[in-house]
């Protein structure tokens, strides 16, 4: 299974680097964002306490992101680096108290630490890092830590499933990364060395959006949909 303190993520300046470039590198994040703000007041009441399991945390931006539509969630994130939690921590605090859990998302899948069920369960950029096996196990697994007629989504990076589709993807991303950082008057490294590196890295193990939603149906999600897509970056998810 994959060992979260031998990936990049558990060393600072890595994850430093990403948080800085995040809207660079994730085409039309801020939008990913916004569909995900209109998913939650859709389909979500705001009456009642709701609990939200954002997965992957990071910095804890989703989680403020939904906080903004529903001030009186409780939110319990959860990540594999002590840094990023304490940068969630920070960034959260003028918010209120929440529930802050160390731990990778293969101990979550080998324990039970989370005895709380939830509304609603998210995760941005973090579960393509599992192999497909791991995913399809995560996702049972948030399905049993949902209540009944709550929520999963998962804005990712999916597998491109031909290699012709692949190409032109790749060319919409470095369009869009090349367009961000010229509008940003940025100089950054190459974008085509940031899409290899992308792929030669060992520890993205993204799989197409076909196997992906078709572990959610025979997990017995329903609702079952991919909710936005551009080249690589999608939106999908289902409910319990
Ligand atoms: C690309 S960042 C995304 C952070 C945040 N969700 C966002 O959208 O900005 C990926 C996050 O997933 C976490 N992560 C990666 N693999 C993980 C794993 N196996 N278990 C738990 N957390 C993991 C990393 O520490 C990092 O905070």
């Amino acid at each position: 299974m994959t060992d979260f303190i031998k990936t990049n993520w558990a060393k600072t300046e890595f994850s430093q680097n990403y948080l800085e470039k995040a809207d660079i590198y994730i085409v039309e994040r801020r939008r990913m964002f916004s569909i995900l703000r209109s998913f939650v007041s859709h389909f979500l009441s705001s009456s009642g306490n709701k609990r939200l399991l954002d997965l992957g945390c990071g910095d804890g931006i989703l989680t403020e992101e939904l906080l903004q539509v529903d001030g009186s969630l409780s939110a319990t994130l959860l990540d594999g680096s002590d840094d990023m939690l304490a940068k969630a921590r920070r960034r959260l605090v003028k918010f209120g108290e929440f529930r802050y859990v160390k731990a990778s998302f293969q101990e979550l899948l080998e324990k039970d630490f989370l005895a709380e069920k939830y509304d609603l369960a998210v995760s941005s950029m973090a579960i393509h890092h599992l192999t497909l096996n791991e995913k399809v196990m995560l996702f049972n697994k948030i399905r049993a830590l949902l209540k009944d007629g709550g929520y999963f989504v998962n804005i990712d990076v999916v597998l491109p499933p031909t290699e012709a589709l692949d190409q032109w993807y790749m060319k919409l991303w470095q369009e869009w990364m090349d367009n961000k950082k010229s509008s940003l008057g940025l100089e950054d490294e190459p974008s085509e060395n940031i899409i290899k590196r992308y792929k030669d890295l060992g520890e993205n193990r993204p799989d197409t959006l076909e196997d992906q939603l078709r572990a959610l149906n025979e997990l017995g999600f329903s609702e079952v949909d991919c909710f936005y897509k551009y080249g690589i970056f999608t939106i999908f998810g289902g409910k319990r």
